[in-house]
C-alpha cells in the first residue's frame, strides 16, 4: 500500500486593499454581479466576474427557476458566457462572492463541484490554470493559483479529449 497526496494551496488575505489592482477590481465588479442575481428561492446571491486573456471582464450571477435544477450557478452563468462570446480566450482569473439575505457571510464560499468541473474544462482547453478568488460577503480573501487546489483529483482524460 501506498498513498498519495496532493497539497491544495489557498492564499489568505485580510482586506481587499492587500490584494493587486487587477484581483481587486476584480473582485469588485463579483461584487456588483451580486446584485443582479435572481435568488428568489434561496435568497443566496452569488456573484462571479472573470477576466480573458484579451482583458475583458465578463459577469455572471446564479439565476433560479422555480423548477429548482433549471437554475445555473453563477460560476457557469459567467464562464459559459465567456465561452459563447469569447471561444478562443482563456480565462486568467475568476471572482467569485455572495451574500445572503437570511444571515451575514464573513467566510468565502466554495464553488460548487459542477462549477469547480465546468471551469476546469476551461483550463484544460486553453492549457492554462486560472487564478480564482473568492470572498463572502466580508472577511477574508482566499486565492488560489488554479483548480487543482480545489479538485486535486480532477475528472480528466485525455482519451475522451474530441
Ligand atoms: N450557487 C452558485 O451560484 N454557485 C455555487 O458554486 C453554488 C451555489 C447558487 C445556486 C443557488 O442559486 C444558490 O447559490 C443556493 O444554492
Amino acid at each position: 500500500m501506498s498513498e498519495i497526496r496532493r497539497e491544495s494551496i489557498l492564499k489568505c488575505y485580510t482586506d481587499i486593499n492587500q490584494l493587486n489592482d487587477t484581483d481587486r477590481l476584480l473582485l469588485e465588479e463579483a461584487k456588483k454581479a451580486v446584485d443582479t442575481s435572481y435568488a428568489p428561492y434561496s435568497n443566496f446571491h452569488v456573484g462571479c466576474a472573470l477576466q480573458l486573456n484579451n482583458g475583458v471582464i465578463v459577469k455572471g450571477s446564479n439565476q433560479e427557476n422555480i423548477a429548482y435544477p433549471s437554475g445555473l450557478c453563477a460560476e457557469r452563468v459567467a464562464i459559459f458566457s465567456a465561452g459563447a462570446n469569447y471561444p478562443n480566450e482563456a480565462v486568467k482569473i475568476m471572482a467569485i462572492t455572495v451574500k445572503s439575505d437570511k444571515f451575514k457571510v464573513i467566510e468565502p464560499i466554495m464553488s460548487c463541484g459542477a462549477c469547480l468541473q465546468s471551469m476546469s474544462e476551461y483550463e484544460m482547453r486553453f492549457k492554462k490554470p486560472m487564478r480564482i478568488i473568492l470572498q463572502g460577503e466580508t472577511g477574508d480573501i482566499y486565492i488560489a493559483e488554479g483548480l487543482k487546489n480545489f479538485m486535486p483529483f480532477m475528472f480528466w482524460t485525455d482519451e475522451l479529449k474530441g
